[in-house]
């Protein structure tokens, strides 16, 4: 989604700041990218279409020594990715520039009221209300009353930074729903819509709560709410490694990421369990509590979601607890029942998901209890949920998750766990598979190199189906997500049982099959399914326990040490990832921003 920078510093240089800031945000996802500087009372404004390369040829022309400026990179919502629909926006004459996330709910009312007024638009888009509204409200002379002025008149979700030209030391920054992070420089002061955007220059932070605004000088941050009541703020230290955010010498993002997974997995195992049993209190809920849940309600989102079904099948089975999995953005308009004692927990990585947040907003409001797995320290989802347990993925970069999936599994397993033994069941001896899990991965990644073949052969075709049963049928749809969202071939996954209910009428000469076979209870009749698309011609890649690689009749395998069945979705995980990023290397696409889908989705 949209990343914003804002810089304000004594007498230092926004723009290259700016600029490094804003590629440090590319891996949201955008589509346009610009800056804005407040210089010599006027705005010095360049924004284009494109990526920030194309910027990058524009900026040359900018004033140089400005100490105070904003940069947007843009995701469209409201208006085609165009010139004139980049940020920043400025109002009628030119002196107050703004950037903005997220959206304005009631921009066309707020368009006509203002076109009425007099006021000139240059953009589609709906941000271009909020410098027209400044300018209405006496920006020019005072932009922080102007701002409170104007946000009283906004519906939405949204943050935004605005800069005057008139008073070029300060920065105001609006949060309303959408992120917004400000960092603590020496003569300089920085806000962003995520801490990456100013890890080089300053570790220390502070995050602008919901509904609040912060007035951003280069000695000073005033933070209050819309009112102006001043609101008191502690500072904290991120402790991410600068190193962990870029891409290690990987030619992407997300190989680095697939390839780190064995040591994040350590990461996140790290301090949670002891003497073979799972320490509850690092998963940010009680004993108690996991004792008085008699259902449990996921919501996610894409992703997250598939890693949902994973953590049904293992609560089900181990904790005897129903567990109900919802997509996020069906669950909250389905008028959900919530029945005493439902634990409603959210799973995201961003922890910005829209839809899932408003599914945590809704539970709170009917008093249900409510949980979150989630990377993102300091997200709003974490701050907004009751209780929460984090994946401690480190920053993911590439907007195809793949370790922050594995992790939320991991989580998931650890809390199976902790709720079986918590509700009186017994609890099967798991916590070492676990802990062999990073070296078993590492094994895994290292004997993957077959896959090159079959993505060559996969990335020259147009369909491709992805089958298993159980726990394999939950990571048969993320292998199928993995490869639409970056390769773009058609991929379906199913239930291998469910096949010849119709859709094996599909299955012709030729037609590529990723069959996943990790469950021991159910693998005769998966093998039987292998069978049935065999006999009409299929190619069947097959990712398998080990011990059953030599019964298959298919036509590559990819051998899966399963010490433990119930595991098995994270280690499997790892050549369903290697299979889509190969192909969709080899189909020459952006690995890293596939097309169409955004690191954190903010909007509906
Ligand atoms: C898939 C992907 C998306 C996200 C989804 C939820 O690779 O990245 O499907 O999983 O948008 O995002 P989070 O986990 O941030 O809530």
């Amino acid at each position: 989604m949209c990343g914003i920078v804002g810089f304000v510093g004594e007498q230092g240089d926004a723009l290259p700041f700016i600029y490094a800031g804003l590629k440090r945000l590319e891996y949201r996802g955008y589509d346009s990218a610009g800056i804005a500087l407040a210089s010599d009372g006027q705005i010095a404004l360049k924004k284009t279409r494109g990526k920030l390369e194309a910027l990058g040829q524009l900026i040359g022309g900018m004033p140089a020594g400005v100490p105070c400026g904003i940069g947007h990179t843009r995701w469209a919502t409201h208006g085609r990715p165009t010139d004139e629909n980049a940020h920043p926006h400025t109002d009628c004459t030119g002196t107050i520039a703004t950037v903005h996330n997220g959206i304005i709910e009631n921009f066309q009312e707020l368009r006509q009221w203002l076109v009425e007024r007099g006021h000139h638009f240059s953009s589609d888009t709906d941000t271009e209300v909020i410098p027209h509204l400044l300018e209405e409200y006496g920006g020019q002379e005072d932009v922080v009353q102007a701002v409170q002025k104007a946000e009283r008149r906004l519906k939405g979700a949204y943050a935004f930074l605005a800069i005057s030209a008139r008073e070029p030391n300060r920065i105001v920054a609006v949060r309303r729903s959408s992120p917004l992070v400000i960092g603590l420089g020496e003569d300089a002061n920085y806000v962003a819509s995520d801490f990456s955007a100013f890890l080089a220059q300053t570790r220390r932070a502070m995050v602008l709560e919901n509904g609040e605004m912060a007035v951003v000088t280069p000695d000073a941050v005033h933070v209050m709410d819309m009112a102006g009541a001043v609101q008191r703020r502690q500072e904290f230290t991120i402790d991410w490694d600068i190193r962990q955010a870029e891409r290690g010498g990987y030619p992407h993002f997300m190989l680095k990421e697939i390839m780190e997974q064995p040591d994040v997995w350590g990461d996140c195992l790290l301090g949670r369990t002891s003497g073979g049993a799972v320490v509850v209190e690092e998963l940010g809920i009680t004993r108690e509590q996991l004792t008085a849940i008699r259902r449990i309600q996921v919501v996610a989102a894409g992703t997250a979601y598939h890693a949902g079904l994973v953590g049904k099948a293992l609560i089900e089975r181990l904790a005897r607890v129903p567990v109900d999995v919802a997509v996020a953005s069906e669950f909250r308009y389905q008028q959900p029942v919530f029945e005493p004692g439902t634990l409603v927990m959210a799973i995201s990585q961003s922890g910005e998901t829209a839809d899932t947040l408003a599914c945590i907003n809704l539970a709170r409001q009917e008093g249900m209890k409510t949980y979150a797995i989630v990377n993102t320290v300091g997200s709003t989802l974490a701050r907004e949920s009751d209780a929460v347990a984090f994946t401690h993925a480190g920053p993911e970069i590439a907007v195809a998750s793949t370790k922050a999936y594995t992790t939320q599994i991991l989580v998931l397993t650890l809390l199976a766990l902790a709720l079986a033994e918590a509700q009186g069941r017994a609890r099967p001896d798991l916590v070492q598979g676990l802990l062999n899990l990073p070296l078993l991965g590492q094994d895994i990644l290292s004997r993957l190199d077959g896959i090159q073949t079959m993505a060559e052969r996969l990335s020259g075709q147009s369909d491709v189906f992805y089958i298993g049963r159980g726990l394999d049928y939950a990571l048969a749809m993320e292998g199928q997500l993995k490869i639409k969202e970056i390769a773009y071939i058609h991929a379906e996954a199913y239930a291998a049982g469910e096949l010849k209910h119709g859709t094996l009428a599909l299955i012709e000469d030729g037609t590529p099959v990723v069959a996943i076979v990790t469950e021991r209870d159910v693998a005769e009749k998966s093998i039987s399914n292998i069978l049935e698309v065999k006999a009409r011609g299929a190619e069947v890649w097959a990712v398998v326990d080990e011990k059953l690689q030599k019964e298959l009749p298919v036509d590559h395998v990819i051998p899966i040490p399963v010490l433990e069945p119930l595991l098995s979705p994270v280690l499997a995980a790892l050549p369903l990832q290697m299979l889509a990023y190969w192909t969709a290397v080899h189909r020459g696409q952006d690995v890293d921003q596939p097309r169409n889908l955004a690191k954190s989705v903010t909007v509906e």
